[in-house]
Order: C-alpha cells, then sequence, then structure tokens
C-alpha cells in the first residue's frame, strides 16, 4: 500500500503519515492503533480545509470569472493552501491505509443522523453510522479509490503552491467539491441537510 501511495504522494506525506501509524502501533496498544474515525476526518479535517482552499481560490477569481488571477494571491494565501491540502492528503490517506475504519465512536454524531430510519437505505436517505459503516465495509475498495483520488489532487495542490500555479489551484479547487461528493454519493448518500421532521414531510409531501 506505502508503495502505491508513494508514486504520488510527497514522500515527506507518505511517511509522515506512515510513522504516525507505526507511533501508534509501538505505544504498545493490544489492538491495531486505530485510526482517527471517518466523521473526525469530515468534521476537523476535511471541511475546514476544503473551506480553505474554496476561499482563497474564489478572492482570486479574475474579473471574467473564468480563470484565476495570480496578483490577487499573497504568500500567505499560497501557504495557507499548501497547508490545507497537505492536512487533506495526509487524512485521506490514513483513511486509505487504515485496516479497519470506524465511521464515528462514542459521542460522535452524524450530520443528519437522527432523520435516518432503520432497514434499507435509499441513496438519498439520511444515514446511520451504522448503515454508512455497512457501506464502507461492503466496498473498502471503492472507498479506498476515493479517498486516494482525493490524496491526489491535494498532493498536486501541494505541488502547485510551491510553484505559485494557478492553473493547477483553478482545476483543483474547481474540481474539489466532486472529489468530496464521489465518495458522499455512494457512501454516506447525503450531503444536504437532514430532511424536515416526519410530521412536516407529510404535510410538505401532500
Ligand atoms: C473517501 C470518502 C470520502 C471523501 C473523499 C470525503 N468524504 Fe466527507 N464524508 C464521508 C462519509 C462516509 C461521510 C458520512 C459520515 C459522517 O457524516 O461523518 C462524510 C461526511 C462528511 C461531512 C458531514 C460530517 C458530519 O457532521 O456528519 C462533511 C462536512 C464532509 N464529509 C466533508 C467533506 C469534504 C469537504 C470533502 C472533500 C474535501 C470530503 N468530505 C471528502 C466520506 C468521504
Amino acid at each position: 500500500m506505502l508503495k502505491r501511495l508513494g508514486s504520488f504522494a510527497p514522500k515527506g506525506v507518505v511517511l509522515g503519515a506512515a510513522m504516525l501509524a507505526g507511533a501508534a502501533y509501538a505505544a504498545g496498544t493490544a489492538k491495531p492503533a486505530a485510526a482517527p474515525t471517518v466523521n473526525d476526518s469530515m468534521t476537523k479535517v476535511m471541511s475546514v480545509n476544503a473551506q480553505t482552499i474554496w476561499d482563497i481560490s474564489s478572492k482570486a477569481f479574475n474579473h471574467r470569472g473564468d480563470g484565476l488571477d495570480a496578483r490577487k494571491l499573497t504568500a500567505k494565501d499560497w501557504e495557507q493552501l499548501r497547508d490545507a491540502a497537505r492536512l487533506i492528503n495526509e487524512r485521506a490517506t490514513l483513511l486509505a491505509k487504515a485496516d479497519t475504519l470506524v465511521v464515528a465512536g462514542p459521542g460522535e454524531h452524524l450530520l443528519g443522523e437522527e432523520a435516518a430510519h432503520g432497514g434499507i437505505k435509499k441513496t438519498w436517505d439520511a444515514a446511520s453510522p451504522k448503515q454508512v459503516q455497512e457501506l464502507i465495509e461492503a466496498d473498502r475498495k471503492g472507498f479506498n479509490k476515493h479517498a486516494v483520488t482525493l490524496a491526489r489532487g491535494m498532493a498536486d495542490l501541494e505541488r502547485a503552491s510551491k510553484t505559485r500555479d494557478v492553473k493547477v489551484l483553478y482545476r483543483v479547487s474547481a474540481g474539489l467539491d466532486e472529489m468530496c461528493d464521489g465518495c458522499h454519493q455512494p457512501f454516506w448518500g447525503t450531503d444536504d441537510p437532514p430532511p424536515p421532521p416526519k410530521g412536516l414531510r407529510t404535510i410538505v409531501g401532500r
């Protein structure tokens, strides 16, 4: 796995993630070190850093709105882009490499989970942690593929932040939403706010 990831991720990043996992193993816990939960990754790493990338790229739009103007970006902007890309890359890589994944630990809450119902989850139904867990376990390879796609995009952006390449920034930030939703659609099935409570829904539905 490390080899495969090493083909696209900057060496330091892969090593960093590997060392992190290694250190946790070495700590001598009886169970293999658990990766951070999916929920932790989404709420604390993905959403925050994706927002940074979107915010910085949207303020750099040229006057025609069809590309980015490098003059609108400061050295600090590029540093923030580099860091955001690196953090997403590291976490996505960690998720892809983890032996087992836990969607949500005790005390964690999935956006909209209270609207979830048992039984078969249709695509856009709200999902409970258990349902998301089952979806991932049923197709862990597919999940990893999306994580790797995201990590790759972020590795491109990290490199581009060093050369201040607005073309790559534009491509990556414009495609970022799709990289996120490409995984949300099959494994979470919703990126919308939860539907209104049942009573309300029947009224609306009529
Ligand atoms: C490899 C799969 C995968 C990728 C890639 C991915 N996500 Fe997620 N995301 C999930 C899953 C599964 C859930 C549902 C579990 C949850 O809500 O924590 C989720 C949920 C979320 C949530 C809701 C968290 C909550 O409060 O429940 C946010 C916000 C989010 N993702 C942001 C992002 C952003 C932004 C990106 C892209 C930078 C991204 N995700 C990329 C799998 C992914």
